[in-house]
C-alpha cells in the first residue's frame, strides 16, 4: 500500500492549505502530491476541477465536463496502450481519489483462463494517471487484462495480438472532438466497433478544455473507451490539449501570450508535462528522449502494427512562432489575407518545422524496414494550407500559418522525408477533410495526405472553395466533387484537390461534415484506401472512397532504369537508390517478390544498397540509370 494512502480528511485539507508545488510538508504524512494549486501560484485554477477539494467543485451548465465525483466501484475510467519492439505501454487514466483511497492501481492479466497480477503502478497527482511499462511482450496471442483499483474498481480489455498475417491493416484517423457537444458518442462508436480497426489514431484536439485537461481527459475517454479498451491507440496533443488557440513550441521556451504567436508554451511546464502524461505516455519509448527547453519532455516515437510501420511526430513542439519573424499581413500574426504579399517574404532563413531532431529521425526511419511492409506519418496538422474559408462560410483567407504548410522550407525537407520512404501521411486538426496530394517541384510528385474532418465539429467551420469556383488542372475522374484538381495553396505549395468535405449547413450539426478518416493499408496490393465517414451517416462523404498506390506516395516520374536486381537468399529485400553526384538517398523501399528494377528520376550514376530489413547487407557502386528499362540489364543480389 502506498504510504500516502492512509489520512483523514481533516489531516488532508490541512495538508493542502499548506502545500506549495513542489515542496514536501515536513513531518506530515501529506505532501505536495495534493496541492490545491500544483501549477503554481499564478495559476490557481489550472486542472482545478481535479485538484484539491475537488469533490466540493461541482461543474454546471450545458457545456459542462461529466462529473468527476463517481460510485467507488468505478474510478478507474479508461486505459490506452501500445505493443511494440516487445515492450507493452498502458495508461490507466482514474477519476480524482479521495483522501484515504489508495494511491495505487494493478494491472492484471489473463492467461489460460486465470487472473493474476502483472504489475503496480502509482497513481500520479495531478492528473491522476498510471503507468504499466513491461518488457518481454509477447505480441502473438491476445491477451485479456485488467486495471483494478482497491478491491471493486476494475477496468477491462483486451490486448491484441500483432495483426502481422492480416492481408489489410485497418486505422482509424480521427481528431478535434468539441467540448461544446457533451455527452457520448454513440454515433461514432457503434461504427467504430463495426470497421473494427486495428489502431486508433487522435491527432490532437481531443478535448478543447484548455485549462481542465484532465476533466477533458476523462470525458474524452468516457466518450471513446469502448474502443479505446481493445485496441492499441495513439494519441498526440494538438494545441487546445495544452490550452492553446493555436501552437508554435519553439523547443518548448515560454510563450507570453494566451495565443502562442510569439512562439512556445503559455501554461506552465508542469501542465504542458501532466497534458503529455496523460495523452502521450503509452506511446513506444520515445526514439531521442532528451527533453527540450525547460524539462518538457518528448514523445516522437515509432509504432509498428501488422507490418505498418508508423513514424509519430510532433509538429508543433519545434515550430517558430510567426509574431515578430515574419511582416505582419493580417489581422493575426497567423492570418495572411493580402492578396499582393508574396508567399516566398514569409518563408525566412532559419524558421523551424519539425526540427533537426525529428528530420533526422524521419531520414533513419525511412531506412530502416525492420518489421514493416509499409510505412505512414502520423502527425497533428497538414503539410499544406488545404482550406479557403476559415470560421464564417465567407471568411476567406490567403494563408493560416498553423497548418505545416509554413515555413516553406522545412515543409519541403519533411515531405522530401516522408516521399524518401514512400509514405502516406494520416493528419487532423483542420476541420475540414481532404485527401491531397503533394506537390514537391511539381504537383503530384509528393506523398498522398489524409486530413480527417473534426469528429465533433462545434466549434469552427472551413471550406474548400476556390475563388474562381473551378476544378484545376487534372481533375479527380469520375468525382462528384466540382472542385479537385492542382491548386497552389496559400502558401505557395503545390496541392493536388482528390477529395474535400465541405460542411453544407453550419447552423444544423447534422450537416456540419464532422466524423472520422479509415485508412485501409493492402499489404497484398500494395494499396491504401482512404474512407470518410460522416457522425450522422452510413454513407461516405462523396468523393470517398479513393485508393492509390502505396509506391505513388512517391509521384516522380521515372527518367531512367536501373539493373534489375534479382535477389538470392531471401525475397521481398530493401532496397537503397543513393545518387552518388549529390550523396542523397533517393529512396528507400520494401521490394514485393524475388526481383526488383529500381527507377531512378534523372539519368546518372547510382549506388544501389540491399538487405533484408535494412539497406545493409550488399552495396553497387557506380551503376548507370538508363531511359531504356530493357537496356539496364541485370544484377545477382546474394542475401
Ligand atoms: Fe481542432
Amino acid at each position: 500500500m502506498n504510504r500516502k494512502t492512509r489520512l483523514s480528511r481533516r489531516q488532508f485539507i490541512q495538508g493542502v492549505a499548506g502545500a506549495t508545488a513542489g515542496a514536501a510538508l515536513a513531518g506530515g504524512t501529506l505532501d505536495a502530491q495534493d496541492a490545491a494549486a500544483p501549477f503554481g501560484a499564478d495559476h490557481p485554477t489550472l486542472d482545478s476541477l481535479s485538484c484539491g477539494e475537488w469533490w466540493t467543485k461541482k461543474p454546471k451548465g450545458a457545456n459542462a465536463p461529466p462529473a468527476l465525483e463517481v460510485p467507488r466501484d468505478q474510478v478507474v475510467a479508461f486505459a490506452l496502450y501500445t505493443t511494440d519492439r516487445g515492450v507493452l505501454k498502458m495508461s490507466a487514466q482514474l477519476f480524482p481519489l479521495k483522501p484515504g483511497e489508495a494511491r495505487e492501481v494493478r494491472l492484471e492479466l489473463q492467461r489460460q483462463g486465470t487472473w493474476a497480477e502483472a504489475a503496480r503502478a502509482a497513481v500520479l497527482y495531478p492528473g491522476w494517471s498510471a503507468h504499466f511499462r513491461i518488457e518481454k511482450w509477447d505480441a502473438s496471442a491476445d491477451v485479456p487484462y485488467r486495471v483494478r483499483h482497491g478491491e471493486k474498481a476494475v477496468f477491462e480489455g483486451l490486448l491484441r495480438r500483432d495483426p502481422i498475417d492480416k492481408d489489410v491493416i485497418v486505422v482509424a484517423n480521427m481528431s478535434c472532438n468539441s467540448s461544446r457537444t457533451t455527452g457520448l458518442r454513440p454515433e461514432i462508436i457503434r461504427h467504430l466497433r463495426k470497421q473494427d480497426p486495428d489502431l486508433l489514431f487522435f491527432a490532437g484536439d481531443q478535448t478543447y478544455r484548455h485549462t481542465e485537461h484532465t476533466a477533458g481527459w476523462i470525458e474524452f475517454g468516457l466518450q471513446f473507451r469502448d474502443v479505446l479498451r481493445d485496441r492499441p491507440t495513439v494519441t498526440i496533443p494538438d494545441d487546445h490539449d495544452v490550452g492553446h488557440p493555436n501552437l508554435w513550441g519553439e523547443n518548448g521556451k515560454r510563450a507570453t501570450r494566451g495565443d502562442g504567436a510569439d512562439g512556445g508554451y503559455f501554461y506552465p511546464v508542469e501542465y504542458v508535462k501532466l497534458v503529455e502524461r496523460q495523452q502521450t505516455w503509452h506511446l513506444p519509448d520515445p526514439v531521442d528522449p532528451a527533453p527540450v527547453e525547460r524539462g518538457i519532455g518528448v514523445y516522437f516515437t515509432r509504432l509498428r502494427i501488422g507490418g505498418v510501420d508508423f513514424a509519430i511526430l510532433e509538429d508543433r513542439k519545434f515550430k517558430t512562432g510567426p509574431l515578430g519573424r515574419i511582416p505582419k499581413m493580417g489581422p493575426r500574426p497567423d492570418h495572411i489575407n493580402d492578396p499582393a504579399y508574396d508567399p516566398k517574404s514569409i518563408d525566412v532563413a532559419g524558421l523551424q518545422l519539425l526540427g533537426e531532431r525529428q528530420e533526422r529521425f524521419l531520414h533513419t526511419w525511412g531506412q530502416d524496414w525492420t518489421g514493416a511492409r509499409m510505412k505512414c506519418v502520423l502527425s497533428a496538422t497538414a503539410f499544406c494550407g488545404a482550406v479557403h474559408m476559415h470560421g464564417k462560410r465567407d471568411g476567406r483567407l490567403l494563408a493560416d500559418l498553423d497548418c505545416n504548410g509554413w515555413p516553406q522550407t522545412p515543409r519541403r525537407r519533411a515531405l522530401e522525408e516522408i516521399r524518401r520512404a514512400r509514405a502516406a501521411h494520416l493528419c487532423g486538426d483542420q476541420h475540414l477533410a481532404v485527401v491531397v496530394k503533394h506537390g514537391i517541384d511539381a504537383w503530384g510528385d509528393g506523398p498522398y495526405a489524409f486530413t480527417s474532418p473534426a469528429l465533433v465539429n462545434t466549434i469552427y467551420g472551413r471550406w474548400w472553395h476556390p475563388l474562381d469556383e473551378k476544378a484545376g488542372p487534372n481533375p479527380v475522374p469520375g468525382s462528384p466533387l466540382p472542385w479537385t484538381g492542382d491548386f497552389v495553396d496559400g502558401l505557395g505549395n503545390k496541392i493536388s484537390m482528390m477529395a474535400y468535405a465541405n460542411p453544407s449547413d453550419i447552423a444544423d450539426e447534422k450537416q456540419r461534415a464532422d466524423g472520422y478518416g479509415v485508412a485501409r493499408f493492402d499489404k497484398r496490393k500494395g494499396t491504401v484506401t482512404f474512407e470518410c465517414w460522416p457522425r450522422f451517416s452510413d454513407e461516405q462523404f462523396p468523393g470517398w472512397p479513393l485508393t492509390v498506390a502505396m509506391a505513388d506516395n512517391d509521384g516522380r516520374k521515372p527518367a531512367a532504369w536501373l539493373p534489375e536486381l534479382q535477389f538470392e537468399g531471401a525475397s521481398d529485400a530493401v532496397v537503397q537508390v543513393v545518387e552518388e553526384k549529390s550523396g542523397d538517398i533517393v529512396y528507400t523501399q520494401r521490394a514485393s517478390g524475388a526481383t526488383f528494377q529500381p527507377p531512378a528520376y534523372a539519368p546518372g550514376a547510382y549506388t544501389v544498397k540491399v538487405g533484408r530489413d535494412k539497406p545493409d547487407a550488399v552495396e553497387l557502386k557506380g551503376l548507370d540509370a538508363v531511359a531504356d528499362r530493357a537496356a539496364a540489364g541485370r544484377r545477382t543480389v546474394r542475401l
